[in-house]
């Protein structure tokens, strides 16, 4: 379903989130295209799983809230042609009730950890010319809903992070966009139907008229932007919503 981008082939880099859902998609389309890969996530088992479909991925198990962790994984990659930052949480807080263990439980993932990553990296020279950076960002980052001010901070200050970055370093050709994707169906999803309940997600879905995502759907246009044949587009944010906004 991914269509081919032979410039992959051989290309190397890194994925986080790679455990699950969404990252492990994007890790398993860049694998079909010959991309060597390194990817991240806590879970080792899991990590595991997504690398034993293709033979040269190098895995790196990181909390990447962790400073020491995240160095590790900067010291330990070799220079990439390419970033898709997936590793992220929704959790839900009703605006009266964040305080600062809420607010960093959220940003420090959402934010800080890829903006840090990204940044170290950079400062290490770890990026090649003509490198491909993207950022799994989410509707939210544009659109409201209850319970979700922290997650949608978080997602807009990463977009405003990326767009800085398409700035400061299109001399070199380093390209950013990030991903907007409406609901998928991974993790996060079924977390997010445990907490507002199946009633109003059945509700809600219905509102999309393709139906709500699958993490192939993210997978592929991830694939388009960390190829060549994006090349025109940097500081970008690609709504991906099986038509939801479209009606709003
Ligand atoms: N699913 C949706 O509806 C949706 C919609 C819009 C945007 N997004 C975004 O898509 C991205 C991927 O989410 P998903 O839907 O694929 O959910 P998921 O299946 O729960 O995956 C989340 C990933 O983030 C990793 N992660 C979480 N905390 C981490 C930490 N401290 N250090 C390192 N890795 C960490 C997890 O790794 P471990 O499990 O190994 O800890 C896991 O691989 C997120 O940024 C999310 O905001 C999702």
């Amino acid at each position: 379903m991914f269509g081919n981008y032979a410039d992959l082939q051989g290309k190397m880099i890194l994925v986080t989130g790679a455990s699950s859902g969404i990252g492990a998609a994007v890790a398993l389309a860049l694998a079909e295209q010959g991309a060597r890969l390194v990817l991240t996530g806590r879970d080792k088992s899991r990590l595991a799983l997504t690398a034993q479909r293709h033979p040269s991925i190098t895995r790196i198990a990181a909390d990447l809230c962790v400073a020491a962790e995240r160095n590790f994984l900067v010291d330990n990659t070799e220079a990439l042609d390419g970033i898709c930052h997936c590793a992220g949480i929704s959790a839900p807080f009703p605006v009266k009730f964040v305080r600062e263990k809420q607010q960093s439980q959220i940003m420090d993932i959402n934010f800080s950890a890829p903006s840090l990553l990204t940044s170290a990296l950079l400062y290490k020279k770890k990026l090649n010319v003509g490198a491909s950076i993207v950022f799994v960002s989410s509707i939210a980052s544009a659109f409201a809903y209850k319970g979700g001010a922290m997650y949608s901070a978080s997602k807009a200050a990463l977009e405003a992070y990326s767009r800085n970055i398409a700035i400061e370093h299109a001399s070199q050709r380093i390209r950013t966009n990030c991903i907007r994707p409406g609901i998928v169906r991974t993790g996060i999803y079924d977390e997010t139907t445990r907490i507002y309940g199946e009633k109003l997600m059945a509700e809600h879905n219905n509102f999309y008229p393709l139906g709500i995502g699958e993490p192939e759907d993210v997978a592929s246009l991830a694939l388009f932007l960390l190829s060549r044949a994006s090349r025109w587009m940097t500081g970008a944010n690609i709504t991906l919503d099986g038509g939801l906004l479209a009606g709003k």
